[in-house]
């Protein structure tokens, strides 16, 4: 069974992950271009939003995409936005955050919101329906389990070569499942944006932050609060790209399953947190802003893959202080590095 589970629920996501909306930032003057050159015949006009969480971070490019298509198009063309996330997803949040003072719901007319709970290696919309499709920080999560990594929390930072090997392996695969549906889905010349975890010059930016998660779990098992086996069974299903990886389905001819690449590169994300911390000096804020944004996205697949006789939540909770505990100790930026990948269908 896959291990990997959606964030922590009950409005937590929306309220901790700010790095990624750090990262959204950089991403939209890209989208803003594609949302002004995409092909506009017929309305409604569709925008997917794949992997929406709980919808904080979807608000700005949804409200960005549907002004340049609009502009376009006429001010009261329709546009129906529908979000995509798994089952587990708190949509409970996503549906409050788009009856909230920001969302891109608020004083428009004519927009048509859904969601559906379904995973995006599935096709998810009938063939030719979709016009714009928006996906960001999501393409990391595997669609099945990532090998059990001896040494590490994140199986890329793992010096295991079998678990390396493993990894690129369903990443490979993956992003030929997610092009492939996807294109079924888009319209001839609509676009995608697809923005994910990046590697650059053997980075990937989660090294010092990746690292102390991987020593707070090391700490919880020297307290004899988790197993071995549990800490070796705790290797997140998720991973960065290089360039190399996206463009690798595009090696002959240029061109994947009626997709072209029009665009990639790899941004660094600054760290949300970090002119708060100089200006404060407070190191435990620091701290807990980055052990909250870790948990997040971290937490229910960490839960998931304690014994079944733990108590996950008390788990959950002390491996959090353990991280904010030594963060606090010695703060850093965290800046990891995002690729973003611009799609056109023919
Ligand atoms: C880190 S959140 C990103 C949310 C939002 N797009 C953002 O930029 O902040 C990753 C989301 O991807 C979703 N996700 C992961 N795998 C998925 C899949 N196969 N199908 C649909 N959603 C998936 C998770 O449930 C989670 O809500």
């Amino acid at each position: 069974m896959l291990k990997l589970s959606a964030m922590e629920g009950g409005g937590y996501y929306n309220q901790n992950s700010a790095m990624q909306a750090a990262g959204i930032e950089l991403l939209l003057p890209i989208w803003k271009r594609v949302a002004q050159t995409v092909a506009i015949d017929q309305a409604p006009l569709m925008i997917v939003d794949y992997g929406s969480s709980q919808g904080r971070n979807s608000m700005r490019p949804m409200r960005v995409a549907i002004g340049e298509l609009r502009a376009r198009a006429g001010s009261s063309v329709p546009v129906e936005v529908v979000h995509i996330d798994l089952p587990s997803n708190d949509f409970a949040a996503l549906f409050t955050a788009l009856d909230g003072p920001d969302s891109y719901m608020t004083g428009a007319v004519d927009i048509y919101t859904s969601a559906i709970g379904r995973s995006y290696f599935e096709r998810v919309i009938p063939p030719g329906r979709v016009h714009l499709g928006w996906n960001s920080w999501t393409m990391q999560w595997l669609s099945a389990n990532a090998p059990d990594a001896p040494d590490h929390v994140l199986a890329i930072l793992s010096t295991a070569p079998q678990v390396q090997k493993a990894l690129a392996a369903q990443q490979a695969l993956d992003w030929r499942r997610f092009l492939e549906v996807r294109s079924s889905e888009l319209r001839h010349g609509a676009k995608l944006l697809s923005a994910f975890p990046g590697i650059m010059g053997g980075e990937t930016g989660w090294e010092w932050l990746g690292g102390e998660l991987w020593a707070a779990i090391l700490d919880l098992c020297r307290d004899g609060m988790l197993s071995e086996a549990e800490a070796l069974r705790i290797t997140l299903p998720a991973g960065p790209r290089t360039l190399d990886a996206v463009y690798a389905p595009f090696a002959s001819g240029g061109q994947y399953a009626d997709l072209e690449i029009e665009h990639a590169e790899i941004l660094k994300v600054p760290d949300p947190y970090w002119s708060g911390y100089k200006q404060t000096g407070d190191r435990r804020a620091f701290a807990e802003c980055h052990a909250n944004m870790v948990r997040a996205w971290a937490g229910p697949t960490i839960a998931s893959m304690l014994a079944a006789n733990r108590n996950p939540s008390a788990a959950v909770d002390a491996l959090f202080v353990h991280l904010a505990e030594r963060v606090a100790a010695s703060p850093r930026q965290h800046e990891p590095f995002l690729a973003v990948t611009v799609l056109k269908k023919r």
